[in-house]
């Protein structure tokens, strides 16, 4: 595990997470994703072109990042993608792509300005993961979300039922719809190295069609 990456799983405040992607994000596609053969946000996009549908947008991306979901999106459908991430330095990637219509630089911990009922779909990668964003984030997410809108977020199998994800889809019971989840590596084969084994669980399901925020 490079040292970077060790840092990102072990960040304990949001100072902390702040100044590590401000340091990290002028060489994150190089240094991370491309170095490592990083394929969640692929997968995100793989799943979400199974399961959306034409009215499932617009679409905002959790923890976007450099906007790597955007990037690879944009290759199969130009859709209307907002980006949501507190790092104004990875927004500042992510916004050189030229893939989101809109970038919202906001801390996904506190109340999103927002207006319920907004998006037909959420996709994340990378966001749920290790001292990074827990599942009490689900119920501000459910709520900016259109009844009957998709979710396709990427959710590290480590702390999927240690950060209270498992409990937490329980607690939401018929507010949402259709839960399934794929558990897939994170990253791909590389020539001539050891794979990390390490995988994500990407969780699908829609918010109910008939659960309308007020
Ligand atoms: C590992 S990166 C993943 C970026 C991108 N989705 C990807 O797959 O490459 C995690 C991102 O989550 C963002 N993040 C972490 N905690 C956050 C919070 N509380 N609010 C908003 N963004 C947050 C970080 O700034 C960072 O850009």
């Amino acid at each position: 595990m490079s040292k970077k990456l060790k840092d990102a799983y072990t960040l304990s405040s949001r100072e902390d997470t702040i100044n590590l992607y401000k340091y990290w994000s002028k060489d994150y596609d190089k240094d991370f994703a491309v170095r490592n053969n990083y394929k969640s946000p692929q997968k995100v996009v793989k799943y979400f072109l199974k399961y959306s549908k034409q009215n499932d947008n617009p679409i905002l991306d959790v923890g976007a990042g450099t906007g790597l979901i955007g990037e690879y999106l944009n290759n199969y459908a130009k859709l209307n993608i907002h980006a949501v991430d507190f790092s104004k330095e990875m927004l500042d990637q992510a916004r050189k792509k030229g893939c989101y219509t809109k970038i919202i630089n906001a801390d996904l911990n506190h109340k999103l300005e927002i207006a319920s009922n907004t998006y037909g779909a959420v996709l994340s990668s990378g966001t749920f993961t290790h001292g990074h964003l827990g599942s009490s984030v689900l119920n501000e997410l459910l709520r900016i979300v259109k009844p009957g809108g998709l979710f396709v977020i990427s959710i590290h199998q480590d702390i999927y039922v240690k950060s209270g994800f498992k409990k937490q889809f329980k607690v939401l019971g018929s507010k949402i719809l259709n839960l399934i989840n794929h558990r897939v590596k994170i990253y791909g084969k590389k020539k001539n190295q050891k794979t990390n084994d390490d995988k994500v669980i990407i969780s699908t399901f829609r918010k109910n069609f008939s659960f309308a925020h007020q």
